[in-house]
């Protein structure tokens, strides 16, 4: 029983035609079909390939701009989306059936202040192919244009009503998939189109896909091509790194052009014609700095993140933002100097979702020389990874830095002349809160899908919350504020990571606090139909493993269709409503009281000792799709050794 076993064609016909979809109803022909899904983002890079490239300056030279407010750019655009997500909440409101209250009312009476209705963030944390596939039966689940997505107890429209859609690591691949490919939704992604590549998780990143448009592909042809193009970038004149080639390959499954588009920009988002419309959420990846021989810790690292109009960090040591689409530029200070250069195209799209993975590099580098790899590109590799370090290897290098002379005193790479990024989960705020509970957001609510691999069976057991509410204990947490959670042990003693668990409910804990941060609705990857914890390190999956984990993942996020708790769709709009509940003193219905009862954290803790964490299925595994067996072993095994080997390097 797939989510959905339709032919390809005909059912994005229905999806389009259906009127929660987002076609006007009428017929579409297989030709439109095909250019829907060929839209995307676009390769907007002036050089046509991956090497960056100098042009004029515009009139406006590009500057860094100081952090603490939003950019215009965001704030324009806000205007249109905070409007646009009122039908698709009002249709998810009504959906989740709270017969007593009025919510659709609520929000509709009070639709032209945006104090009150709700602002929804949705965050994707890393964990490999793992995360993408978990997070996008979430996406999946709450996208209106998933068919029985918004049949009785569904959650359809919650993607709709969302404001931002952030991810990082293999959660940034999702949703860098997503952008890159004109917001196309997770059934059209996994599904793809004949011929195409996307998501086509079966073909091994290391051997590459079979086929190249209409001519065979072979593995030799697939590395030689990832080495023109990072070497289009260094001929240019830039540094590359290993992220580049990592970024490069992984492009081949993530973005649906020829070769993974690579000149196709993350700028260029800003100008699709359904993000510039504030048709879609906005999406934010992120990564982290570290100077070269140096540990990554949440406690002091600077966090960055990457939107389609800017680039840079709210933490109050770089405190400042980058216009992507200049991000290549000869910053200096703040400003591209008169004897500096303008540069396009260095904001590469898989440049920057390889640099929020960036831990893969050596994965890359582990792996490549045991697959049929020439060896001028294992030579390449292993050149860079000796004159960096191993050390280093996981290091993607950004020269020229943005950032260069900017806020000197407190900006610890000010007189690097390169900015040095890694994997956004490194310093374990594994999912990508950070852009979301800046107060300058005024988010309410935060989806937190959680695909971490905390536990030696590769299930989270609460750290990336734990490293983000840590964080916003100490001075980098710069005004920003999280809901207090529970050690690893409460989280698996109570169960908190085996079904969605609300943090944050009671605001008294906030008292003295300068603001209320976002509720957070925990949604924990867990067990539901299929055996989802294969491992981060897994680089193969087939179209069954596939779909069934990204099912399970759907059925995390609707409890089974509301088959474990019928008004878990009540619940979830409780959630998204809670915020502005208290800010309008409007008194909660008894459902959305019980509601928080059963899945609000109430701070008891039970922190006895877990010998090991082997939940059993919590609804019937997913018989069509028998060929996932229990990855438990096999998947300990690896990603115990991979783990052990980061704890060497983030030991504290
Ligand atoms: C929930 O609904 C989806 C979409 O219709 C379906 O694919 C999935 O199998 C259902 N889950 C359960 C547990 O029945
Ligand atoms: C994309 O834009 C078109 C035309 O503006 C609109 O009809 C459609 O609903 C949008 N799609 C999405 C997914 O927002
Ligand atoms: C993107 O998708 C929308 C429908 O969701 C469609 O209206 C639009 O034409 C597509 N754009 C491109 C460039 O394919
Ligand atoms: C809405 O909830 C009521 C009361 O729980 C229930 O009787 C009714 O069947 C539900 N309606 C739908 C469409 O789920
Ligand atoms: C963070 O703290 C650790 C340990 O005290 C230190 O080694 C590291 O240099 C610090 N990092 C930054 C960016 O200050
Ligand atoms: C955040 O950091 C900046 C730069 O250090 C500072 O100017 C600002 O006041 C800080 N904001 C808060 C709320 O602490
Ligand atoms: C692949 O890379 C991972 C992570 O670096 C490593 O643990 C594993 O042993 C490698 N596998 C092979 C076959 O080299
Ligand atoms: C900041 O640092 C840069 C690089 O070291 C230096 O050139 C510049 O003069 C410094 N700016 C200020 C205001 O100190
Ligand atoms: C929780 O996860 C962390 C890694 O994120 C791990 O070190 C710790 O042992 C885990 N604890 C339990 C009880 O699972
Ligand atoms: C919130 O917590 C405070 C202090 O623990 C308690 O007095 C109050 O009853 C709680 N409120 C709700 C709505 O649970
Ligand atoms: C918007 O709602 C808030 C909270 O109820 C209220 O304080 C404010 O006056 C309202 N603003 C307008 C313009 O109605
Ligand atoms: C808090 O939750 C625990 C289980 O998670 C439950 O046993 C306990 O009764 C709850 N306490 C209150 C005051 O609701």
């Amino acid at each position: 029983m797939h989510i959905l076993p339709l032919p390809l064609l005909s059912l994005i016909s229905a999806v389009l035609a259906s009127p929660t979809g987002n076609g006007d109803g009428s017929h579409y022909s297989p030709v439109q079909v095909r250019d829907i899904l060929i839209g995307r983002a676009a390769p907007d890079n002036p050089s046509g390939s991956y090497a960056p490239a100098i042009v004029d300056c515009p009139r406006d030279r590009p500057t860094i701009r100081g952090a603490g407010t939003l950019s215009q750019s965001e704030r324009d655009w806000l205007q249109n989306r905070r409007k646009k997500t009122i039908d698709p909440m009002l249709k998810f409101l009504k959906l989740a059936n709270l017969t007593d209250f009025d919510a659709v009312n609520y929000v509709s009476s009070n639709s032209k202040n945006f104090s009150v209705v709700p602002n929804i963030g949705i965050a994707v944390s890393g964990g490999g192919y793992r995360a993408l596939m978990n997070g996008a039966g979430f996406l999946a689940a709450a996208d209106s244009r998933t068919p029985g997505s918004t049949d009785a107890g569904g959650i359809g429209g919650l993607l709709q009503s969302t404001t931002y859609l952030a991810g990082l690591s293999g959660g940034g691949w999702l949703v860098g998939s997503i952008f890159a490919n004109n917001f196309s939704s997770v059934v059209q992604l996994r599904d793809g189109y004949e011929g195409s590549n996307l998501w086509q998780f079966s073909n091994n990143i290391f051997t590459g896909p079979k086929g190249k448009g209409i001519s065979v592909f072979n593995t030799i042809g697939y590395w030689d091509d990832v080495k023109d193009q990072v070497d289009d970038k260094r001929d240019a004149g830039y540094d590359a790194s290993i992220t580049d080639y990592w970024g490069r390959a992984l492009s081949y499954q993530l973005i649906n052009a020829p070769d993974g588009g690579p000149a196709y920009t993350f700028s260029s988002i800003a100008d699709a014609p359904n993000f510039s419309s504030a048709d879609t959420p906005m999406p934010i990846l992120v990564g982290d700095e570290r100077r070269p021989d140096s540990k990554v810790i949440s406690l002091n690292s600077t966090v960055i993140e990457f939107n389609p109009w800017e680039i840079g960090s709210h933490d109050p040591t770089i405190f400042g933002f980058a216009p992507t689409r200049y991000v290549g530029s000869n910053f200096s200070g703040g400003i591209v100097p008169n004897n500096g250069r303008c540069v396009r195209g260095f904001d590469a799209y898989s440049f920057i979702m390889g640099t929020s993975s960036s831990l893969f590099n050596g994965f890359l580098l582990n792996n490549i020389t045991s697959s049929d790899v020439p060896s001028i590109i294992t030579d390449a590799l292993t050149a860079i990874a000796t004159s960096i370090g191993d050390d280093n290897n996981d290091i993607a290098a950004w020269t020229p830095n943005p950032f260069y002379g900017y806020n000197n005193a407190t900006n610890a790479n000010a007189d690097d002349e390169q900015l040095t990024l890694v994997d956004g989960g490194m310093d374990l705020q594994n999912i990508p809160l950070h852009p979301l509970i800046q107060p300058v957001r005024n988010v309410d609510v935060i989806f937190a899908v959680d695909s971490s691999a905390d536990t030696e069976t590769s299930f989270p057991n609460g750290t990336a919350l734990r490293a983000t509410y840590e964080r916003s204990l100490t001075k980098i947490a710069n005004g920003t504020v999280f809901p207090r959670v529970p050690d690893a042990e409460t989280f698996i003693n109570l169960g908190l990571n085996q079904k969605p668990t609300f943090f944050g409910c009671n605001t008294t804990e906030f008292a003295g606090a300068d603001q209320i941060p976002p509720l957070i609705v925990y949604v924990p990857n867990a067990p539901y139909t299929a055996h989802s914890n294969v491992s981060t390190y897994d680089p193969e999956y087939s179209d069954e493993e596939r779909n069934s984990i990204i099912k399970n993942g759907y059925n995390v996020a609707t409890m089974g269709n509301g088959t474990l708790d019928s008004e878990w769709p009540a619940c979830v709009a409780c959630a998204v409503l809670r915020r502005s509940l208290e800010r309008t003193h409007t008194e909660i219905s008894a459902t959305c009281q019980s509601c928080f009862s059963r899945y609000c954290w109430n701070g008891t803790t039970d922190s006895r000792p877990v010998p090991n964490y082997e939940p059993e299925p919590i609804l019937a595994l997913d018989q069509s799709n028998a060929a996932v067996s229990p990855k438990g072993l096999a998947a300990t095994g690896l990603a115990y050794g991979v783990f052990g080997l980061m704890a060497v390097v983030l030991a504290l």
